[in-house]
């Protein structure tokens, strides 16, 4: 059995589809390039039945990200793969998506446990082995690397689940991938549920690949998969910060950074370039609009953080007292005075080079003004201003309203009045002053009176990136409107209103919170323009 396990991320599935973690094209596209920077083997890209927005998604991925032109080898071009139910329609929507891809994948599945058979599929377990042989033999008609999950595999019978993935092999599957949908089981019931499969599935040979995908429901994904992998498994699926439906799926940095650090325990590898998996978790926190929790495990903004007195002695006299990994490992820079008032241009190419961050030199430009700007303001700024303003400036939606200026005034003597002034859609700059019940209250009714968009907040997070009284404001919304498109969960069938997210970074949180506010809303407006709605706000100004 090979020592390397895959890594397949659903980020931009599974993560994506749960509902409040909606995420544009041009935002899908970028997480999937830097995806595959990071090493991962496997990326599915969506669920391309879905509509045809998710569909084009998934094909400019396979094509752009799953075709590089400077790929270094062969080894390292991820595989692209999208969702299908097991009917020909999502089989052939998922084909049309991902074949551009140098190397394509058909994900296909079916429930198998009883009380999904019963109550959601209403089939018999004779007619579910059937439509598996059926389905899965198709996909194999269009693609050579078919993938087939029986879901809700964590509560099926074992034995029935030997006749369905036996049924999956001969019909052509190359990767069977076994979902503990609901997060149900326990890491002794997993194992035992993957080393039953492995030696009691007819047909079950070196060529198949078998995979695990869990559930946090219980907050035991993580332990369920490195479980499964023990049994035998060599992929695991998993999602960035753990995102997705419910409590989310097993996280791509819990699993990796574990048999990185406990080699010597499962003697297993992965192509994971960790370094880069504190960056990525930005990424995807800002996108999506969703908050890592500080003390979340290898990306939490505490993960490193070593504050207790007691702790910083023990650490003076040996890095390894309380650390079992080290922060640059997993990307955490451990620099802090990197630039200040007087670094030139050039510096901040290098500095943002060694973070991993290529600029073009328009690029160079804006980041460079926004430095000068910030260095003003802040006597020191450590990689984490650095990484902020780069989500800021370059990490956001196309601007369909741009912030133009604003003036808050606030306190206990009077009404907090924000006035804003924003650039439209059509140049035309526009400026409102409104009063609220605090300066972010105002700020937004202002911004409101302006696009127009009726929308709720849903969620609002602000903290400081550094420590010091002049530390940056990092602020995330999540906001719902009731015109927002809804998007079809493959699993349920329902369809979810959806929610979007905005960041926004400043040394002035009003300023953070007026900008997280504003992509948010672009987010929105640019969403229902992509689905084909044209929508017009009361001004009568086309938006998107
Ligand atoms: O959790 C699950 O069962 C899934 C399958 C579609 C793989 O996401
Ligand atoms: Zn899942």
């Amino acid at each position: 059995m090979t020592n390397y396990v895959k890594i397949f991320d659903t980020t931009l599935r599974d993560g994506e589809q749960s509902p409040g973690a909606t995420m544009t094209s041009a935002e899908k596209l970028e997480v999937a390039h830097n995806l595959a920077r990071l090493g991962v083997d496997i990326i599915e890209a969506g669920f391309p039945a879905a509509s045809p927005d998710d569909l084009e998604a998934v094909r400019r991925i396979a094509l752009e990200v799953g075709n590089p032109a400077n790929a270094e080898s062969d080894a390292r071009v991820p595989v692209i793969t999208g969702l299908a139910r097991a009917n020909k329609n999502d089989i052939d929507k998922a084909w049309e998506a991902v074949q551009g891809a140098k190397k394509p994948r058909i994900h296909t599945f079916l429930a198998t446990s009883a009380i999904h058979m019963k109550h959601k599929l209403k089939m018999d377990p004779e007619d579910v082995v059937q439509r598996v042989a059926e389905m899965v033999s198709y996909a194999r008609t269009l693609c050579a690397d078919v993938e087939f999950s029986p879901e809700d595999a964590g509560r099926s019978e074992p034995e029935f689940l030997y006749v369905v993935l036996g049924e999956a092999i001969k019909a052509g599957a190359t990767t069977l991938n076994i979902p503990d949908t609901v997060g149900y089981t326990t890491p002794d019931e997993f194992y035992a549920l993957i080393d039953g499969i492995i030696k009691n599935t007819p047909g079950m040979h070196d060529g198949i690949t078998v995979s695990v995908h869990c559930h946090d429901d219980l907050g035991l994904a993580t332990a369920n998969t490195l479980a499964g992998i023990r049994a035998g498994a060599r992929q695991a699926e998993v999602t960035v910060n753990g995102i997705g439906e419910r409590a989310g799926n097993t996280s791509l940095e819990e699993v990796v950074m574990t048999l990185k650090t406990r080699h010597p325990v499962f003697q297993l590898e992965t192509g994971i370039e960790t370094q880069q998996l504190s960056r990525i978790s930005k990424l995807v926190s800002n996108y999506t609009g969703i908050v890592v929790q500080p003390n979340k495990a290898i990306v939490g903004s505490n993960a490193f953080a070593h504050e207790a007195g007691i702790h910083q002695d023990g650490m003076l006299k040996h890095q390894t007292t309380y650390e079992i990994m080290r922060p640059e490992d997993v990307g955490v820079s451990q620099t802090n005075l990197v630039l200040g008032k007087h670094s030139g241009r050039h510096a901040l190419r290098n500095r943002l080079a060694e973070m991993g961050h290529s600029l073009d030199e328009v690029e160079l430009d804006k980041a460079f003004a926004r430095f000068k700007e910030l260095a003003d303001r802040k006597k020191i700024i450590t990689d984490l201003d650095l990484e902020a303003v780069i989500a800021d400036e370059f990490y956001r939606p196309r601007d369909v309203y741009l912030l133009n200026g604003m003036q808050v005034s606030c306190g206990t003597m009077g009404m907090p009045t924000a006035t804003v002034r924003l650039r439209g859609p059509d140049g035309v700059i526009h400026t409102v002053a409104a009063i609220g019940t605090g300066p972010v209250d105002a700020t937004y009714k202002a911004i409101d009176s302006i696009v127009n968009v009726p929308c709720t907040l849903l969620e609002f997070n602000i903290h400081a990136i550094t420590e010091g009284i002049d530390a940056l404001g990092e602020v995330t919304v999540r906001i719902q409107s009731e015109s927002s498109a809804t998007t079809m969960d493959p699993q349920s069938e329902m369809e979810y209103i959806r929610v979007y997210g905005g960041h926004g970074a400043d040394s002035d949180i009003i300023v953070a919170s007026a900008k997280a506010y504003i992509n948010a809303l672009n987010k929105l407006i640019i969403a229902q323009t992509e689905g084909g709605e044209k929508i017009k706000n009361d001004f009568g100004v086309m938006l998107g």
